[in-house]
């Protein structure tokens, strides 16, 4: 083999290996990478919030829903719907008096127990998104807003009846109630169980912006 035709072999190999190379890290962009590092960088975004509150309806709206949807491997969601209300107990009877009535604490109740019955996120996002864009009637938004979803609203209504759903509004009116600083504004949104990660203001302007500055992977949806 003459030098040339050395030269002419070198070259293409060395074409091959730049364009095989680029061909993985176009691949470990959009997607690889992220799939891999899943269960590294998660942030926990938990959002006090309460179902006729009209904050609460435009955060979930049009901050969480798309935020998670572009974010999803990188966000835990939970989701506590209480607000503002207050647990009165007396003997083995739960009651609560709600910010916006006692529509409202039936409406939270309702979260609840989809929240406890659609394991899903992204579902059980859907859901309460539906929901709070209307809430005045509860128990009719919780029926469309299922049937919308292909879900069956039965269990979720039958839990929000009965002492089940007050159990678990009880059990998320601790959660807010315990937090520290104690809540001020609805909704209060702690990013890994902090509220002051990034301040409160700017979480409620831009959430996916928040959390692009603390995630320690930056996914590519941050750019
Ligand atoms: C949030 O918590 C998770 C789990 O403990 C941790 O892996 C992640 O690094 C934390 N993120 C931030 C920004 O603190």
């Amino acid at each position: 083999m003459n030098a040339r035709y050395t030269k002419l072999l070198v070259l293409i190999i060395t074409i091959i290996i730049l364009y095989k190379t680029f061909h993985y890290f176009q691949l470990t962009e959009d997607g690889n990478i992220e799939e891999e590092i899943e269960d590294i960088g998660k942030v926990t975004v938990s959002v006090h919030y309460e179902a006729l509150c009209p904050d609460s309806k435009f955060f979930i709206s049009h901050q969480l829903l798309p935020t998670y949807r572009d974010l999803t491997k990188f966000i835990s969601l939970d989701l506590i719907p209480y607000g503002k209300a207050q647990t009165i107990e007396n003997d083995n009877e739960i009651e609560f008096h709600c910010q916006h009535d006692a529509i409202e604490c039936f409406a939270n109740k309702i979260h609840a127990c989809v929240i406890e019955k659609i394991n899903e996120p992204l579902v059980q996002l859907e859901y309460i998104t539906c929901m709070i864009k209307d809430n005045h009637i509860p128990d009719e938004a919780g029926e469309k807003c299922g049937r919308s979803l292909n879900l069956d609203y039965s269990p979720i209504s039958e839990c929000a009846s009965n002492a089940e759903g007050s159990k678990l509004l009880k059990k998320h009116g601790e959660r807010t109630n315990s937090l520290n600083p104690p809540v001020k504004f609805i909704p209060t949104i702690e990013l890994n169980g902090s509220q002051n990660l990034v301040s409160q203001p700017q979480i409620l302007k831009d959430l996916k912006s928040a959390l692009c500055t603390v995630l320690n992977y930056k996914p590519s949806k941050c750019s």
